[in-house]
């Protein structure tokens, strides 16, 4: 049971609300928590008032977020259902906002799932997408990161937020900036962005 050890960070955590705040969803609005895991953002968002799908691929972190989703006021709000980013489960230009935290690296097709970000937004949707940089010594979890990486096979890519923005743009964006820059305090790879 690998996340045993993650998980009171992955029930709830400053950086995925600091990227609601971000975000900043208003009661009524659609929006996608893509790669929700076991849903620290999404149970913000709902409690803001906007309809969240979250979007995950792994059967364990829908397994959980399904029963918290339960237990939330909120829960008429959450959805929770199968994708990836590289196949997000919703009709196009139906999605007033989308982010995604801690999942970027876990990007197997990272110009499908642009296209698919873009697919789904709303013209003017906006969209943050906000990995950890867990490289950067400053973070706190650098070195035990270091060492879960090292003895495992999972896919993980190094995210340049700046290249991911250039392309962003080159879809249609309107706007998109990408940075190295803290999120709740966190170094963070940041890429901001609404569609034209
Ligand atoms: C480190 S967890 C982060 C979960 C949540 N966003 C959070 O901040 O706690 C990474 C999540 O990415 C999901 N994931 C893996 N591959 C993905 C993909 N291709 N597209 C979207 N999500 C993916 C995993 O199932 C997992 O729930």
């Amino acid at each position: 049971m690998r996340y045993v050890s993650l998980l009171p960070y992955m029930w709830t955590s400053e950086v995925s609300t600091a990227v609601v705040g971000l975000v900043a969803p208003r009661g009524g609005e659609r929006v996608v928590d893509l790669g929700s895991g076991m849903g620290p953002a999404t149970v913000v968002a709902a409690e803001r008032g906007a309809s969240v799908v979250a979007v995950d691929p792994t059967p364990f972190m829908r397994r959980i977020l399904g029963v918290r989703r339960l237990a939330q006021s909120a829960r008429r709000r959450i959805a929770v259902v199968e994708g990836a980013a590289e196949a997000i489960p919703v009709a196009d230009a139906s999605v007033d906002a989308l982010w995604s935290v801690n999942t970027m690296h876990h990007w197997t097709d990272l110009d499908r799932a642009l296209r698919e970000i873009h697919r789904v937004l709303r013209p003017g949707g906006r969209l943050v997408l906000v990995d950890e940089d867990m490289d950067d010594p400053a973070h706190p979890f650098h070195e035990r990161f270091a060492r879960r990486r090292a003895g495992r096979a999972q896919h993980f890519e190094v995210i340049d937020p700046v290249d991911v923005a250039a392309r962003l743009r080159r879809l249609g964006f309107a706007s998109a900036d990408g940075s190295l820059e803290p999120v709740a305090g966190r170094p963070a790879r940041l890429v901001r962005g609404v569609r034209g």
